[in-house]
């Protein structure tokens, strides 16, 4: 299929090789060179004192995602992103974090309930040469989150350059559910992020107008830090924890043949019960779990279908279409030639949530997403998307709600595109979109919701265990451009 692509333009592959600079993805078989899909290394952490202790470093590297190029990089423990931390429910953690970049950076938790001083956000900066330390007690459910920079103003860069890694927690109760659960095995994590990069190689993050506006988005997608990878499964039956990592593109995820999956979980853990799909949709920094029958052998192409933007109304969505950013593309091959069968399943019931009553509510308050018009957003790069008519300001606190209690945020989007709007410090629960229920695959515990265009969406929050007067939490959009640009806010659990 031949991309249309005005804005970027220019350069298209030729058959299996790389063309760096602006151009479209991949409109050639990109998986040519067969290249090995990567698993981050598992880091179980060192139990010492009644505590599991991990050693992070945040250091520079060098990668060669094209053959033969350098790419200067930034990683966690290694050259581009980190190890995968995996911890029980009820761990007592402790995270030592030292900062050997030569400037600045935070770590934040994602999707942990956790004391607002050992969340990592902008309020937590490592000094560069100083060492930060988090404590905190696991009461996640089973699920993977993720850490990454939340440095005020840089976190979109230094996550572009590989400050980030996944967690997984686990449950021993869940193991009777006999899901597959071999950490790179029959359970393999997948980190989608796109990149652009400079004919020498180099990352290229350029924050020109349009891509204030959209987001970055790059022309080749990193799989576990690998363009277009190949991974040979053991197992026929097989799960993929997959975390959208990008800094704002929107995936719909499905397979090159249209294989259904089972969707078991969501940012926040597992659903009631499996959701049959073909297609699910993944906005940055949210996570899905989902469960593949590859018993017929033959390979399958992981892929991006057209349509993740959603509505494709307004300014916004014009302007990606000009971009050539709602196309179709492959991430990754699954050569399942070798698989054996598995003595795993997925049952027809999961976990039960605990059954939440929006009347139990204590507050109610809305969140306006929005940016500035006209020539406002010219002048300062962090002033120009808004929550509430605000753009983030760290001396400002925008709401204190109480802990141990329930409150319900409604996000109105009236912008002229998607955000996906996230909250610290809790898994809630989405109780409409527009009046009407969320789809069945959405009614999990969630830390990051999609916010389309036009839409009214309710959700359940829970702050439970911990209080500061001091330190707040953040909410923002997840598009890191969006968020470097002021859609951000804070509040505090008292
Ligand atoms: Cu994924 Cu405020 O962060
Ligand atoms: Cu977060
Ligand atoms: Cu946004």
């Amino acid at each position: 299929m031949k991309r249309r692509n005005f804005l970027l333009s220019a350069a298209t592959g030729v058959a299996g090789v790389a063309v760096l600079g602006p151009g479209s993805l991949y409109s050639y078989d990109i998986f040519k060179n067969e290249r090995k899909f990567a698993v981050p290394p598992l880091y179980e952490g060192e139990s010492k004192d009644g505590k599991k202790v991990y050693n992070l470093q945040f250091q520079k590297g060098e990668m060669e995602f094209f053959k033969g190029l350098k790419t200067q990089t930034i990683g966690i423990n290694g050259a581009f992103l980190g190890p995968t931390l995996r911890m029980k429910k009820g761990d007592a953690i402790k995270v030592n974090v030292k900062n050997s970049l030569g400037y600045d950076s935070t770590m934040h938790w994602h999707g942990f309930e956790l004391p607002a001083a050992m969340d990592g956000g902008p309020h937590q900066v490592i000094k560069n040469g100083n060492t930060w330390k988090s404590e905190f007690t696991v009461t996640n459910n089973a699920s993977m989150l993720w850490y990454h920079s939340h440095m005020l103003h840089q976190t979109g860069l230094q996550v572009y350059k590989g400050l980030a890694g996944l967690v997984i927690i686990d449950e021993d109760e869940n193991k009777k559910l006999n899901l597959p659960d071999e950490y790179g095995v029959d359970d393999i994590p997948v980190v989608l992020q796109d990149r652009n990069f400079n004919k020498d190689g180099s990352f290229r993050y350029v924050t020109a107008m349009p891509e204030r506006m959209m987001g970055i988005h790059g022309n080749y997608v990193l799989v576990n830090g690998v363009i277009a990878p190949t991974l040979k499964v053991k197992k026929k039956l097989t799960r993929f924890r997959i975390l959208n990592g990008s800094n704002a593109r929107f995936y719909l995820l499905g397979f090159s043949d249209n294989r259904k999956f089972k969707v078991i979980g969501t940012d926040g853990g597992l659903l009631e019960k499996p959701v049959t799909m073909n297609q699910i949709r993944l906005a940055p920094a949210e996570r899905i779990d989902i469960v593949v029958d590859l018993s017929d052998g033959k390979d399958v192409v992981l892929k991006n279908h057209k349509g993740a933007l959603g509505e494709n109304e307004g300014m916004m969505g014009m302007m990606s279409q000009r971009m050539g950013l709602d196309i179709e593309f492959d991430l990754m091959k699954i050569d399942s030639k070798n698989a054996v069968k598995s003595n795993r399943s997925v049952p027809a019931s999961l976990v039960k949530h605990p059954k939440w009553d929006p009347k139990d509510a204590v507050a109610h308050r809305d969140f306006d997403l929005n940016m500035r018009g006209g020539m406002g957003m010219m002048s300062d790069p962090h002033n120009i998307f808004l929550i509430n008519g605000k753009s983030m300001d760290m001396n400002r606190i925008d709401a204190v709600a109480k802990k141990n209690s329930f409150e319900i945020w409604t996000i109105i989007n009236n912008s002229d595109m998607t955000h996906p709007f996230h909250v610290h410090n809790t898994q809630f629960k989405i109780l409409s979109i527009n009046g009407k229920k969320p789809p069945l695959s959405e009614q999990g515990f969630k830390d990051t919701v999609i916010s389309d265009r036009n839409t009214k969406t309710d959700i359940m929050v829970q702050f439970k265990d911990y209080s500061d007067d001091k330190f707040p939490y953040m909410f923002h959009c997840h598009i890191l451009e969006h968020e470097d640009g002021g859609m951000m806010g804070q509040f505090l659990v008292t």
